[in-house]
């Protein structure tokens, strides 16, 4: 578990992130959301501790950030895994030197384990055979299943994904955000993803910051989203006409007030009695 206790970050006299908090959970998919600008990139760098808040502090499992020797951050360190936005992979290396790249780094693992370990997280994202090629050979979804067979190499607690799904199609997304579902389940890690991709929101949203200009504006989970009257959240999510109406008809069909049988005129009329 991950505790934020209102952070504040400027840059210069610009306050990007205005008096945060909120919990991001074990075995959870926690998103922190909101439009381009809102200030999600910069509050993961600060609880991953690449930009050191203002005020306020980040707790891991109970214990501050800021209470942290030397030695215990770098121990934190490696329990975390990131996907960086774009997945920044190294062209110049196949995918399993890629991988191999982290081990080198933070493991003293023998070449052999290392390669067996390789094998491993290349299974785990459905890439099995896959070690010689290189990043320019394979496809966007193919490339995002890398960066995250690299960010779980070393079994972390802790995995963020930054945009997962930037660049690709919706398919493809879906598959993704269930990559990361399944892996957050099954080894019980607390996951971040930051995202404003409304499909990743009500697929994997088990607990959800909605940041709107650096403060938080709502937190609750997919499901709460249905219900909920918070404007900016509902601009946010359902931006078209079409979506809001979606919405509307989920929420009188949940209500019990419609179902099959109830004619296109008949909607059109409880909708309008709604406004
Ligand atoms: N290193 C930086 N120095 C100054 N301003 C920054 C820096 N990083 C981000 N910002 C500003 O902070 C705001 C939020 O950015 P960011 O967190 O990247 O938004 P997003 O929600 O799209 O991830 C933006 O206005 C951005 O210009
Ligand atoms: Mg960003």
């Amino acid at each position: 578990m991950i505790e934020i206790k209102n952070i504040k970050k400027s840059f210069g006299d610009k306050t990007i992130l205005e008096d945060i908090s909120g919990v991001l959970e074990t075995g959870k998919c926690n998103l922190i959301i909101g439009t381009s600008g809102s200030g999600k990139t910069v509050l993961t760098k600060c609880i991953v501790g690449l930009f050191k808040p203002d005020q306020g502090e980040i707790c891991y499992d109970g214990k501050s950030m800021l209470d942290m020797d030397r030695e215990e951050r770098t121990n934190l360190r490696q329990q975390i895994g990131m996907l960086f936005q774009g997945s920044a992979l190294f062209d110049s290396m196949t995918v399993e030197q890629n991988i191999v790249f982290t081990l080198d780094m933070f493991s003293n693992m023998s070449y052999r384990d290392k390669k067996k370990r390789v094998d491993e997280v290349l299974d785990k994202v459905e890439l099995k055979g896959s070690n010689k090629k290189f990043p320019a050979e394979v496809s966007g979804g193919m490339k995002k299943r890398v960066g995250i067979a690299r960010a779980i190499v070393l079994n972390p607690k802790y995995l963020f994904c930054d945009e997962p799904n930037s660049g690709l199609d919706p398919q493809t997304s879906l598959v993704i955000d269930k990559l990361i579902r399944d892996i957050t389940n099954e080894y019980n890690i607390t996951t971040v993803v930051v995202t404003h991709d409304m499909n990743s929101v009500m697929e994997i949203g088990d607990n959800i910051l909605y940041l709107y200009q650096g403060r938080k504006e709502w937190e609750g989970s997919n499901k709460d989203i249905i219900f909920s009257k918070n404007e900016k959240l509902n601009e946010f999510i359902f931006a078209s006409e079409f979506l809001k109406g979606a919405k509307e008809i989920r929420m009188l069909e949940v209500q019990g007030k419609i179902d099959e049988d109830h004619s296109i005129e008949d909607i059109e009329n409880l909708l309008n009695d709604n406004k």
